[in-house]
């Protein structure tokens, strides 16, 4: 019997940066997403204006503006969801923050801000979505199923002092999301962890308190662009990927990661970060 329920696509963060980026890529991808075009596209974050200018801007119908946060509950979604009963082709979790500085220097609400929203929201919300993507396809084409994108950053490769709640919390994401990749697969239901370097949005501006606005030294020279970057997500995701480093220098550090032992380059963080933590004082 023919299944009348709308085929949807949910991404989140998609107020900016990366996340927008995913909406418009995935509004001009005609293709099939769980075995169905999209007939709806579900942009969720805090920010409703920038939404709704996204959704002007992109001019398509399918686009539908869900304001939500979702560091304190999903319920608004998972009401949604019961309301509609749609089937979910594609679920982007790409919303997320980090605060950098030593973790005694920040407050403790933002170590609660960080895991709420990196941590619990990404993974509450992937779990309330589960219901809701079936597969049409044989369960052995990871290529054509229902699919999942959590972004998580190359930083959860190994701990970082100085940005540390933030690591922590994008090695919870990859983690969770390579595991649950493979609980799913028996149901063609595919999950890509994508794991970017820096990357040019107001990302690094919210996570220093607005004292740097861009990149600056090295990670200046490998910064991406979130286009490309979602574009280049999306594909991969397409070809059945389960993880998806994006970038040559972030490949390279993720192979470093795996080789050197991880306590040296930790201890040459932390040096780097007391260096200049001490030089900051001392030119107080
Ligand atoms: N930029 C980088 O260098 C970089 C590198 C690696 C990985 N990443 C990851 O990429 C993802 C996207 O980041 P971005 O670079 O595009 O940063 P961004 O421009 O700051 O975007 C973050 C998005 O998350 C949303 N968001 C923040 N708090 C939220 C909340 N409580 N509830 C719902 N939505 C919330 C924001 O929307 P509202 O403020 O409107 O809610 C915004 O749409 C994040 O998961 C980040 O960790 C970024």
């Amino acid at each position: 019997m023919e299944d009348k329920r709308k085929n949807i696509a949910i991404i989140t963060g998609a107020s900016s940066g990366i996340g927008e980026s995913f909406v418009k890529y995935v509004a001009e991808d005609k293709g099939l997403f769980g075995g169905s075009p999209l007939e709806e596209i579900w942009i969720v974050a805090r920010r409703e204006s920038r939404l709704l200018e996204l959704k002007e801007k992109l001019s398509d119908d399918r686009i539908r503006v869900v304001p939500c946060d979702l560091s304190s509950s999903v319920d608004k979604i998972e009401d949604l969801l019961k309301q509609e009963d749609p089937r979910i082709g594609l679920l982007i979790n790409c919303a997320g923050l980090g605060k950098k500085g030593p973790v005694a220097d920040r407050p403790a609400g933002d170590l609660e801000d960080t895991l709420d929203l990196n941590c619990t929201g990404l993974s509450v919300l992937t779990r309330i979505c589960l219901p809701y993507m079936i597969s049409r396809t044989s369960p052995f084409s990871r290529k054509d199923g229902p699919r999942i994108i959590n972004i998580a950053s190359s930083a959860a490769f190994l701990p970082q002092p100085g940005f540390a709640s933030y690591a922590a919390s994008k090695s919870f994401v990859v983690s969770f999301s390579r595991a649950l990749d493979m609980e799913l697969r028996p149901q063609g239901i595919a999950v890509t962890t994508v794991c970017p370097g820096p990357v040019r949005t107001e990302f690094e501006q919210l996570a220093t308190d607005g004292k740097s606005k861009d990149f600056t030294g090295f990670r200046k020279y490998v910064s991406a662009d979130p286009g490309k970057l979602a574009k280049a997500s999306l594909r991969a995701s397409k070809a059945g990927r389960h993880m998806f480093v994006y970038g040559i220098s972030q490949k390279a550090l993720h192979l470093v990661s795996k080789i050197v032992p991880s306590y040296w380059i930790i201890r040459m963080e932390g040096a780097a970060l007391n260096k200049a933590g001490n030089e900051g004082e001392t030119a107080k």
